[in-house]
């Protein structure tokens, strides 16, 4: 230590000017996506049809992020020509973006001008009991026209998603959803040309309107209703223009209320998965779909590469979530490429990532058993989604200490998949042999495939309260599948309490 100051000092002036530019060379290399760090390789305007509009921050705290939100009917433009009174945050499809960077406060003044009671529930983000937005467990509902705040520090980085949690498939379906990308300033994937594609759909009749959300009865609840036209970014195929081979990291968040998407770019496209629910996954890996069940996301990179001039198509392709799901059914086309008249780009191939990422210590983990149900009343003849054959209105909470780890086996005895949402923490998804899956990854939803069995290992910190799961087929959860774990002490401490 003493030895590199005496032999500054005697390099003088110099030594400090190489100093300041070796420091600014490192800065830059460390630099995230979409910083100086790294350099757009997209013709002008590539994302217009697809850019999101941001929610503007009011606050000049830079570690404060302080915004209004409104919920209201507003007209929006699916396509030309298409329009529709749908339910919005401000007025768009989807909602304002929220960003931030990891560790911010973030506050949503949110007031509520639909005809109907609605919360925020911010989906995937591991806070406060208070702030989770779900009537009967966690706030009141904000009437009409009555106001309520949002107020939390943003924990995790990674891309996130809201919604509300009142009438949720209604409310979701009619079109209040948005996306919320926490960024971490300290991570160096170095794709400048970043896109957050929110992936959705409505039901709308022909003349603009809104079909009713009860639309079908029974079996509609039972298949979990899709709705007729889908949407990336609120627009019906929109278009990217793109110079072939470029690199792009896409964020995807599937926020449709029952649909899921299977990505497809077409013949030697793969899309190289990075990150997953809860930010990056342990390291990288390549695959040639991309499956995401309702609530779930995930952070890729891709090079969609054809000829310059021509056009190419991200579509989603048909998935077998059960009964009825792909028989006279075809692949959805959501993304236009256009690819432009540049010679095509021969640069370095895509970056491999990594995180360090330490799998659950699992042994001593309390084992809980949970059956996905669908069961009739035998009074009156009514089917109800359930977890072990109850729907959540006569639901029990599974009971957990604060920092209790613990594994579900969750099987589904329906002949529906269902995408199981844990509310305010993150879990590892296990495999037949009941060790992690790899790559790691922080999940908080998964698929549980019909007739199938999954694994998951959670460990409850030390928020408490009383945190509810379901099926993000929001059907399905207005139809029963929903119960909750109310995390409190541990058992023998509130002996303890009791003895003191
Ligand atoms: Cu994304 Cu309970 O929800
Ligand atoms: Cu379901």
């Amino acid at each position: 230590m003493r030895r590199r100051c005496h032999g500054e000092s005697r390099l003088g002036p110099a030594w400090t000017t190489v100093r300041a530019v070796l420091t600014a060379l490192v800065a830059a290399a460390t630099m995230g996506p979409g910083a100086a760090g790294a350099q757009s390789l997209q013709p002008a305007g590539w994302d217009a049809d697809l850019r999101l509009a941001e929610a503007v921050d009011r606050n000049p705290d830079p570690d404060v992020v302080e915004v209004d939100f409104e919920a209201r009917v507003a007209k929006v433009e699916l396509a030309p020509g298409l329009q529709v009174d749908a339910w919005t945050y401000n007025g768009t499809i989807p909602g304002p973006m929220i960003r931030v960077k990891v560790g911010d406060r973030l506050i949503v003044h949110f007031t509520n001008n639909l005809p109907r009671p609605s919360t925020i529930h911010w989906h995937g983000l591991r806070i406060p009991i208070g702030m989770d937005g779900v009537p009967g467990y966690s706030q009141d509902p904000v009437q009409p026209g009555e106001t309520f705040t949002y107020d939390f520090v943003v924990p995790d980085a990674g891309i996130y998603w809201y919604h509300p949690h009142v009438m949720s498939a209604a409310q979701v379906g009619f079109g209040l959803y948005g996306a919320f990308l926490v960024e971490d300033p300290a991570e160096t994937v170095g794709i400048a040309d970043d896109l957050v594609l929110v992936l959705s759909d409505i039901d709308v009749t022909e003349d603009g309107k809104l079909l009713p959300a009860d639309t079908g009865g029974t079996v509609g609840m039972l298949f979990g209703r899709e709705g007729n036209q889908v949407l990336v970014n609120g627009r019906r195929l929109p278009e990217l223009v793109v110079r072939s081979g470029a690199p792009q990291r896409w964020r995807l968040v599937n926020a449709a209320k029952s649909r899921y998407f299977k990505l497809d770019l077409g013949e030697g496209n793969v899309f190289r998965k990075i990150g997953g629910d809860g930010g990056l996954t342990e390291y990288s890996e390549d695959h040639d779909f991309i499956v995401l069940g309702a609530g779930e996301r995930a952070d890729v990179l891709v090079t969609p590469t054809g000829d310059p001039g021509g056009e190419g198509l991200v579509r989603s392709l048909l998935h077998d979530r059960g009964y009825g799901s792909i028989f006279g059914r075809d692949f959805e086309s959501l993304v236009t490429i256009r690819f432009a008249d540049d010679p095509p780009y021969e640069g370095d191939p895509l970056p491999r990532t990594s995180r360090a990422m330490e799998p659950y210590e699992l042994d001593g983990a309390t084992e809980i058993d949970l059956e996905l149900t669908l069961q009739e009343d035998p009074h009156d003849q009514t089917f109800a989604y359930g977890i072990n054959h109850v729907p959540f209105w006569k639901a029990q909470p599974i009971l957990a200490g604060l920092g209790e780890t613990q594994v579900w086996t969750v099987t589904n005895s329906t002949a529906w998949s269902h995408p199981l949402h844990l509310h305010g923490f993150f879990f590892m998804v296990l495999d037949d042999a009941g060790d992690p899956v790899r790559p790691l990854e922080w999940k908080d939803t998964v698929d549980i495939p019909h007739e199938r069995t999954v694994r998951l290992a959670v460990r409850f910190d030390e928020r408490p309260g009383t945190w509810i799961f379901h099926c993000h087929i929001l059907d399905h959860a207005d139809g029963g599948l929903l119960s909750a774990v109310h995390l409190d002490l541990p058992p023998e401490d509130f002996r303890n309490l009791a003895e003191h």
